[in-house]
């Protein structure tokens, strides 16, 4: 089906207490591994094109393997831009035909971050694209941060309300104890700071940096705003750990495709899981949508094929 935006998606999430999954993808089997999970999930799903995606693979290139996956799905799928870095590049997304947009002007002063945002957002609705923007800062693991700097960096409640009412921005990321890129998931996130930027801004909230998040912490944090959990580290981890088991189990493989089909199954397994304790799975149910079928089903080991 055609991509759709994250507008009514992520709305659907808030009201009903779950949270969308937003995967990024690089690559053709990330592509494929999380929307065969989406559609045996039978659930909604975000793709997101980061800016590492951009510099690996070119903007149009990674905007087509969503637009392809999604055309041969029978689920809803969005096409989002992931911590975008500018204005401009914002609108590059948008006549790229991407579904969702994100602004972050988080590292930025405070009145910068609203005039862009503002500015994004402007542009955005005039094409019916809704846009994310991010306040408090979710820091990145590789940079070494210390907790204190966790906790200066997290958003600020009443500040939350006063940037979304001057953006009109459509979703909120909030910097709430989680860090970007960790390797286990050892971070708790600050519920009650959570719960307070959820009392003010009505808007469906974004959890940045999951695959550093507890898991009883990220179900928590759904029950009080949190619509759409981003997931990527836990991917790359997951392709990388199908490729050794596939290179220990066929060392003498000399085609790629056997080794890579490994990292894509264990992708949608990672996928599958994570939509089940998000609570979307089995949320499209719509009439109008087909029944479940195999996407991209795998290279089955042992054929000769060309
Ligand atoms: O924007 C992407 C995410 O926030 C993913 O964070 O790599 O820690 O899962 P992660
Ligand atoms: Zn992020």
């Amino acid at each position: 089906m055609a991509l759709v935006t994250s507008k009514e998606m992520l709305q659907a999430a808030l009201e009903g207490h779950y949270a969308v999954g937003a995967f990024n993808a690089n690559n053709m089997e990330q592509v494929q591994g999380i929307v065969g999970a989406a559609v045996e999930e039978r659930a909604p799903v975000i793709l997101q094109v980061s800016q590492g995606a951009i510099r690996y693979a070119g903007l149009e290139f990674a905007a087509a393997l969503v637009k392809t996956a999604a055309a041969e799905a029978d689920v809803p799928i969005v096409l989002h831009l992931d911590h975008g870095t500018d204005f401009e590049q914002n609108v590059r997304c948008l006549r790229a035909g991407f579904t969702s947009l994100m602004y972050d002007g988080s590292k930025r002063p405070y009145e910068e971050n609203v005039a862009i945002t503002s500015r994004v957002v402007e542009i955005a609705h005039i094409c019916g694209i809704p846009v994310e923007a991010e306040l408090g800062q979710v820091l990145k693991a590789s940079d070494g941060v210390t907790e204190e700097e966790v906790i200066a960096a997290m958003t600020d409640p009443d500040q939350a309300l006063d940037f979304v009412q001057r953006t009109g921005c459509d979703s909120l990321a909030v910097a709430i104890g989680s860090v970007h890129a960790m390797k286990e998931a050892q971070a708790e996130l600050d519920i009650e700071r959570l719960k307070a930027i959820h009392a003010k801004v009505k808007i469906p909230l974004v959890l940045h940096g999951s695959s550093g998040v507890k898991e009883e912490s990220e179900a928590e944090a759904i029950q009080y705003g949190i619509a759409k959990i981003n997931v990527a580290t836990m991917l790359n981890q997951a392709f990388v750990r199908g490729l050794k088991k596939a290179m220990e189990e066929l060392p003498d493989n000399v085609d790629p495709r056997k080794w890579l089909v490994y990292s894509r199954e264990e992708i949608k397994e990672v996928v599958r899981h994570k939509m089940r304790l998000f609570g979307c799975s089995g949320k499209v149910t719509a009439s109008g949508f087909v029944s479940p079928k195999t996407v991209h089903p795998a290279v089955k080991l042992g054929d000769a094929e060309e």
